[in-house]
């Protein structure tokens, strides 16, 4: 019986190879934000999300010590057992002061973040509307609730319309989600436009502004607001630590209505150990190090407008975020580009389907604070030459 079972898993091993899709886990030997070690080899790494190069900042890796030696290394329970300590409660009301939201609620990861938020709060008799290009930890969460599942064209205001507009009911307003800035592609919606069209069919907003946080507005405090908009505008705001901040763990913020209810009843988040301590009083100093530090937002939009203009003859999805997509169409074109820039000392790596829609294999380029002009120059001489 079990032997059928791992001939089943061997067949779609093989197939994933034989569509070029496998993907070859690669380990990190030394981690210094703008060059990567694999294998012996320094890379210029153009693939990572610490978009401010926060991850090896002195002052937050000496949290992260100070902050194991204070409360130990781990949470040692569930948030509702043991596991929520002083320091869960300072970072959740720091991000809630910061972001302008009335409570926030700490999670594991992104994912279990997106699938809390989305199994919890969506009910049989919803509609839950998301964009085509959603990320997966959304569209898995959407097609295991029980609620109306659509899909809106990507950022396209008149396919959410059309959408909305079939989703009408009394007692359940449809619930629409989308991300500030989209993790394979780079662009953003127009928040304020959507948030008039979801308060024009009494639609409730969701976004997942995982690559936005610490990056765009004001003092990092992400995508609505750089977009004019307030955080408590929207129905939830979540976003990870994994990215600009450069730790790990994630949260959902809203009001405190919605964040009881998660509290009571996210299974992702009650039966789920809470966050390390440790790792808390590490994203503490992040965000302040965020706040305080503007030059790294700086540093970073200034790399991202010299990229974009020593690029401008490169077939670049449009996009103004640090993530910028060179589409290339075939699995095996991405994975040789990859390959070939590998000898130039840089480390690129090819995303594919599923990860993005066939087709549309490509290079997915960060940027991050600790590039210099050079590195890119260095990045796009090497991608002119094998293109
Ligand atoms: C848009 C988006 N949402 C959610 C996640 C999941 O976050 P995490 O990596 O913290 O699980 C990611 C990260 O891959 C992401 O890009």
């Amino acid at each position: 019986m079990q032997q059928a079972k791992l001939v089943g898993l061997q067949k779609a091993l093989q197939q994933r190879a034989a569509l070029q899709q496998l993907r070859q886990p690669v380990t990190v030997e030394q981690y210094g934000g703008r060059l990567l070690s694999i294998a012996g080899k320094s890379y210029l790494n153009f693939s990572g999300n610490d978009y401010l190069g926060l991850a090896t900042a002195s002052e937050v890796v000496a949290a992260f010590a100070e902050g194991a030696a204070t409360y130990g290394a781990g949470s040692s329970g569930s948030p509702l057992v043991t596991g929520q300590h002083s320091v869960h409660v300072e970072l959740s009301e720091l991000l809630a002061d910061w972001l302008g939201l009335e409570r926030v609620l700490l999670f594991s990861s992104g994912f279990a973040a997106n699938q809390a938020m989305l199994l919890t709060l969506a009910d049989k008799d919803d509609h839950l509307l998301l964009d085509k290009l959603s990320h997966a930890s959304l569209i898995d969460a959407a097609l295991h609730s029980p609620a109306t599942f659509k899909r809106f064209v990507h950022n396209d205001l008149a396919s959410l319309n059309k959408a909305l507009s079939s989703s009408i009911s009394r007692e359940h307003q449809p619930m629409v989600v989308t991300e500030g800035v989209f993790s394979m592609d780079g662009d953003s919606p127009d928040l304020p436009a959507m948030l008039s069209l979801c308060q024009q069919h009494d639609a409730l907003l969701l976004l997942d502004d995982a690559h936005g946080l610490g990056v765009s507005g004001p003092e990092g405090k992400g995508t609505a607001v750089a977009q004019g908009l307030n955080n408590d505008q929207l129905f939830c705001y979540m976003a990870n630590f994994g990215k600009a901040l450069g730790v790990a763990g994630a949260f959902v913020g809203g009001s405190k209505t919605v964040m009881d209810y998660l509290e009571q009843f996210g299974r992702h988040y009650v039966y789920s150990t809470a966050l390390s301590p440790a790792l808390c009083a590490a994203v503490i100093k992040s965000i302040s190090l965020s706040r305080s530090q503007p030059w790294r937002r700086e540093k970073l939009h200034s790399n991202i407008a010299f990229f974009r203009a020593q690029a401008a003859d490169l077939p670049l999805l449009a996009s103004s975020s640090a993530i910028q997509g060179l589409v290339l169409g075939s699995s095996k074109r991405a994975l040789h580009l990859s390959q070939q820039l590998k000898q130039e000392g840089i480390w690129l790596s090819a995303i594919r389907p599923p990860t993005v829609p066939r087709g549309s294999a490509r290079l997915r380029i960060t940027l991050s604070s600790h590039h210099s002009e050079q590195d890119i120059q260095h990045l796009l001489q090497s991608l002119r030459q094998y293109l």
